[in-house]
């Protein structure tokens, strides 16, 4: 993969662990220019607690080029956030989305008693947001840059625990089929990568302790996948190696998504 004179916006980093990061790392490793936006801290919060996780982090590589504020919920942010980054980049190659968010309490509530206002929030932060976005870098977005979301197997089928999250990504992965037709005429691909559990903040909001051992039983290759092999496949469809793949759901799951059955599980079923 070769990023060298490529430039391109990550949304979504709320710290160290967060794939958004992984992501950012290869893509920077490669040779590209990052900029980068925090969740905006309270005004309260002398501290800057949201912004110093991801400074820290940025601080330490030359190609982390900026780092703004940004509430996704909030159009004047995004706004703000794409005109800045025009001003810095000029225009841009690639655009990651890995946002989401739904309150604990609907996460944990069975999906048939999920609140009206949970719905729209979860929806509207989980999903809109990549439109929002998407309609905001159209402009600046060069021909063959692309845009990739996170999603999670729980789009596809029921994954109990999962539960409004699952909606989520459903509709998630339909805006990008639909954001890849309408960018496709300028060139521009979209795509979603599908990761297994992996340890990050909203991941543990979403149960993914609990997932983790049943992949390992389950999942072809027998383990659970890491940080940088979601890292590496994430910059895969953001570099022009992917070129020719838009509207894709790529599962980076150990392949668990392909199977039929529990698989080796059974065996533990039988003991
Ligand atoms: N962790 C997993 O197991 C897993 C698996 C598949 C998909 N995903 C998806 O990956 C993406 C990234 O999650 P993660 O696991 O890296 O966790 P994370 O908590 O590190 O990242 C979630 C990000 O969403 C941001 N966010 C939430 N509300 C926002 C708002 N209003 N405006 C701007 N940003 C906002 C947070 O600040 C955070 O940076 C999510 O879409 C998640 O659903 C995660």
């Amino acid at each position: 993969m070769q990023f060298k004179g490529k430039k391109g916006l990550i949304l979504g980093v709320a710290n160290d662990h967060s794939i958004a990061w992984a992501i950012a790392k290869e893509i920077m490793d490669a040779g590209g220019e990052c900029g980068f936006t925090h969740l905006p801290d309270r005004p309260d919060d002398e501290r800057q607690r949201n912004r110093r996780r991801v400074s820290q982090l940025t601080d330490q590589y030359e190609n982390a080029k900026f780092l703004l504020p940004m509430d996704a919920q909030k159009d004047d942010d995004i706004r703000s956030v794409f005109s800045q980054t025009e001003e810095k980049f000029g225009k841009i190659d690639f655009l990651l989305h890995s946002i989401a968010f739904a309150d604990r309490e609907d996460l944990a509530r069975d999906t048939i008693h999920t609140s009206r206002d949970g719905f729209k929030l979860a929806m509207d932060v989980s999903v809109y947001t990549l439109l929002a976005c998407a309609a905001a870098a159209k402009p600046i977005l060069n021909p063959g840059g692309a845009i990739a979301t996170m999603t999670y197997f729980g789009g596809e089928k029921c994954v109990p625990g999962y539960n409004v999250m699952g909606i989520c990504k459903a509709a998630l992965e339909a805006a990008m089929r639909y954001l890849a037709y309408d960018l496709g005429p300028q060139g521009v691909r979209v795509n979603a990568l599908s990761a297994g559990p992996i340890r990050t903040l909203a991941g543990r909001a979403a149960g993914v302790e609990e997932m983790l051992k049943l992949y390992e039983y389950m999942a072809p290759i027998g383990r659970n996948v890491s940080h940088e092999e979601v890292g590496r496949t994430g910059a895969f469809l953001l570099s022009e190696a992917s070129s020719g793949v838009t509207g894709e759901i790529l599962h980076v799951d150990g392949g668990y998504h392909a199977m039929g059955s529990p698989g080796r599980l059974l065996d533990r079923v039988k003991d």
